[in-house]
């Protein structure tokens, strides 16, 4: 049972991969210790090359009915390991009160391929705990948040919990996100038994 843990930040060592490097330990706690590690994946996607949606052809290309992006990079990979996670955490930085660009390109190719199969998306009901860290003034993890939501929302997949941070509520935030990340990992596997 994996967890996708999809971080967005050019920073190793920023609030970002420390909201998701707290994620992770949940998740590992979820586990046991025996299993540490084995149900969890981190994908940077600033690691990774995923452009922005091209809008092929008149709006809608191979997305629409095909439900895959013609646009070869790396989505097709990433899109397949997606869809095999059985939840995700999705960290964002706030840039401009928004995901940042990684984050978006992602998830705006991401939500077309999956959001015109409806119930049957690769996503439905999933879980996601969306972060929006905001690390300079503080603002725009509201307007960040509910574009993550509306994602959320247009893919199927369940608002597990939204969680804004900044610098000044890191220290409690993280606490949060570990216990957000180990209880949907516990809520998963005590569904399947
Ligand atoms: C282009 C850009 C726009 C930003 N916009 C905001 C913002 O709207 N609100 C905010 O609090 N911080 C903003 N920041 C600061 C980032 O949220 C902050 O650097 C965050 O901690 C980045 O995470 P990191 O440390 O993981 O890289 C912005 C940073 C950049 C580079």
């Amino acid at each position: 049972m994996k967890v996708l843990i999809f971080s967005s930040s050019p920073n190793d060592d920023g609030l970002t991969a420390a909201c998701a490097s707290a994620a992770a330990e949940g998740v590992k706690i979820a586990s046991g210790v025996k299993m540490a590690g084995g149900e969890v994946e981190a994908v940077n996607l600033n690691d990774l090359k995923v452009g922005m949606c091209q809008a092929c052809e008149n709006g809608w290309g191979t997305c629409l009915e095909g439900h895959t992006c013609q646009t070869e990079d790396d989505f097709q990979e990433l899109h397949a390991r997606t869809l095999g996670a059985a939840a995700y955490v999705l960290v964002s930085p706030v840039y401009w009160g928004e995901m940042s660009e990684s984050a978006k390109a992602f998830t705006d190719r991401l939500r077309r391929c999956e959001a015109t199969r409806n119930e049957e998306s690769g996503l439905y009901r999933k879980p996601v705990i969306a972060v929006a860290a905001a690390g300079g003034s503080g603002g725009g993890m509201i307007t960040c948040l509910a574009s993550m939501e509306r994602w959320i929302e247009h893919v199927r997949a369940r608002k597990f919990d939204l969680i804004p941070v900044n610098r000044w509520s890191r220290e409690y935030k993280l606490v949060t996100i570990r216990a957000a990340a180990e209880a949907m990992l516990k809520e998963l596997k005590g569904a399947s038994g």
